[in-house]
């Protein structure tokens, strides 16, 4: 909220997000797009690098064959499909979304790339699994969506195992994050809201990382924390 005084008048200006439904909408109608969005800003080989960094490969592979992954607001996966390109062993991905459209994607391409995940239409906000499930919960560019990140950040704390990792990946202030802001009224994170975020949430060895996504450049920050055992 901004908030402007001008003479004897105090105007606050606020944003409006999507609410669910309209957004989920959006993403139905815009899912034949989204390919060629992945491919222009080279998701799949983006997310990579942070993934690397944040040691959530090496963690996943200790506990594999049994290391479960959610990926909230899966898209079309890009972000499973990096993680899984980096593995050796096998991964149980599980994924959600708000929109069938891009769920129905999501399928197709993960399928593709070899990955047998198991999918179903939730909000992040809402998980439909037990607490303390999964070895890693990550969500790229979703959070900067929701009118409270921070409520979304601790449903995915509540699936997360004692000692796994949460990797978010989330738009950072730039010319191009606020053009994605104008065009899907979504949040550009700084690095402190992130970290605040995620000390917030109780989560310890937090860090981050700048994200390059093609020509739009460092246009993204990803963040990831640990759940304490
Ligand atoms: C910008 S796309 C990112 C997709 C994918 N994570 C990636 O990085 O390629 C955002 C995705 O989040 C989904 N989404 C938005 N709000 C959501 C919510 N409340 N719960 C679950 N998914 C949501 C959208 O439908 C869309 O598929």
């Amino acid at each position: 909220m901004t908030t402007r005084r001008i003479g004897s008048w105090e105007v606050l200006i606020s944003r409006r997000p999507l609410s669910t439904t309209d957004l989920a909408s959006r993403y139905d109608a815009a899912s034949g797009k989204w390919a060629r969005t992945e491919r222009r800003f080279r998701l799949n080989t983006a997310y990579c690098e942070p993934l690397l960094t944040s040691q959530v490969v090496i963690d996943l592979m200790q506990v594999a064959p049994q290391a479960r992954v959610l990926d909230c607001g899966v898209g079309n996966g890009s972000l499973s499909i990096a993680l899984s390109s980096l593995m050796k062993g096998p991964v149980d991905f599980h994924a959600i979304d708000t929109s069938t459209e891009m769920l129905a994607q999501a399928k197709s391409v993960m399928q593709h790339a070899g990955l047998d995940p198991h999918l179903q239409q939730a909000d992040v906000l809402s998980l439909p699994y037990k607490d303390q499930s999964f070895d890693v919960v990550m969500a790229a560019h979703v959070l900067e969506h929701l009118p409270d990140p921070q409520r979304a950040l601790a449903e995915m704390v509540r699936v997360l195992k004692p000692g796994g990792t949460v990797f978010l990946c989330v738009t950072r202030p730039s010319l191009f994050g606020a053009l994605i802001q104008l065009l899907w009224r979504t949040w550009a994170i700084t690095e402190q809201e992130g970290i605040a975020w995620l000390h917030a949430s109780q989560l310890v060895d937090v860090g981050y990382q700048p994200v390059r996504l093609g020509s739009a450049g460092l246009a993204s920050t990803a963040f990831w924390a640990r759940r304490s055992r």
